[in-house]
């Protein structure tokens, strides 16, 4: 592999790969630090697999081989599993990172992903002075909105759209995923519409968040990230519940990746700095 050359200064790419519970991101960013190429694909059972196929995936679409790439961060829970990596670094700080490069006034980070939630301060330079998280249980998470949308027989969208007809409000107060489905069921079995119930659980999200929120103090502006920050039923619980508007990317799923990205061309640039 032709990395950390200090000859060649223009050629060549950064990656970054965040390996998540339910879904695995790669970004690669070229020397101009503009995005070249992503992609977002879910999470198999077998991760080095799942891994060697974004890479695939990436490198099929534009650039001439797996070689040019100079330096690679690996994040998220299978972070330790990418071969390709150079170094491995915690999805809290890649987060940041990634949150700083599109909204560098951000001061506050929510991350809602598959199977935990997150809540980082950060500085002006992007760096993480606190974080709070939930990966104890579903609750809160992507996965919470998964289960309660099957038993509504609905899916993540129609769910999300439906909580914006709501009209009348109704409670679903369990926090706990197995007992708000069972919450759930019975509201549907006695009538209640399904807009009404899926706003419950919009804003019973937005409860655990607001929680792990007030833990770490609310500082604006505020952004979302992760898969569940495209979920516009939730992210309107959330502003409701906090009584302020959320900074959301293009992209937030990508987030992860895209800060693993910065931080491998930064160490690039910081290790060719030291050899010359
Ligand atoms: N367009 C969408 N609208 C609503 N929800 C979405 C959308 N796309 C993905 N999600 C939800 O986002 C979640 C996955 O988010 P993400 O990829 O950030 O998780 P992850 O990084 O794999 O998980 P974790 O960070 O918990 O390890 C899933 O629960 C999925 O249902
Ligand atoms: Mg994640």
């Amino acid at each position: 592999m032709n990395k950390n050359n200090a000859q060649d200064r223009k050629d060549g790419y950064f990656a970054g790969i965040d390996v998540g519970s339910t879904t695995t991101k790669m970004a690669l960013l070229d020397f101009e630090k503009k995005i070249r190429v992503s992609s977002i694909i879910p999470t198999g059972p077998i991760i080095k697999k799942t891994v060697d196929k974004i890479i695939n995936i990436c490198f099929e679409k534009n650039l001439n081989g797996i070689d040019d790439i100079k330096y690679c961060v690996a994040t998220g829970y299978g972070r330790e599993i990418v071969d390709l990596a150079d170094e491995q670094i915690t999805e809290i700080t890649c987060h940041a990172k990634g949150v700083n490069v599109i909204f560098p006034q951000a001061k506050t980070i929510i991350d809602i992903g598959g199977q935990d939630s997150k809540v980082i301060s950060v500085d002006d330079n992007g760096s993480v002075l606190s974080f709070v998280m939930n990966d104890k249980c579903a609750a809160g998470t992507g996965r919470f909105l998964e289960v309660i949308a099957r038993s509504l027989e609905l899916s993540i969208d129609e769910m999300a759209t439906l909580s914006r007809q709501s009209k009348k409000r109704v409670e679903v107060s369990s926090m706990c995923t197995v007992f708000a489905e069972s919450e759930v069921i019975s509201l549907v079995s006695q009538g209640v519409e399904v807009s009404d119930i899926a706003a419950a659980i919009n804003r019973s999200i937005a409860r655990r968040l607001v929680g792990l929120v007030q833990r770490i103090g609310l500082r604006l502006p505020l952004v979302m990230t992760g898969g569940v920050a495209q979920n516009k039923g939730v992210v309107k619980a959330i502003e409701d519940a906090l009584n302020i508007d959320i900074l959301i990317s293009t992209e937030p799923q990508i987030t992860g990746a895209l800060g693993a990205a910065h931080i491998a061309l930064k160490r690039f640039q910081e290790r060719r700095d030291s050899i010359e």
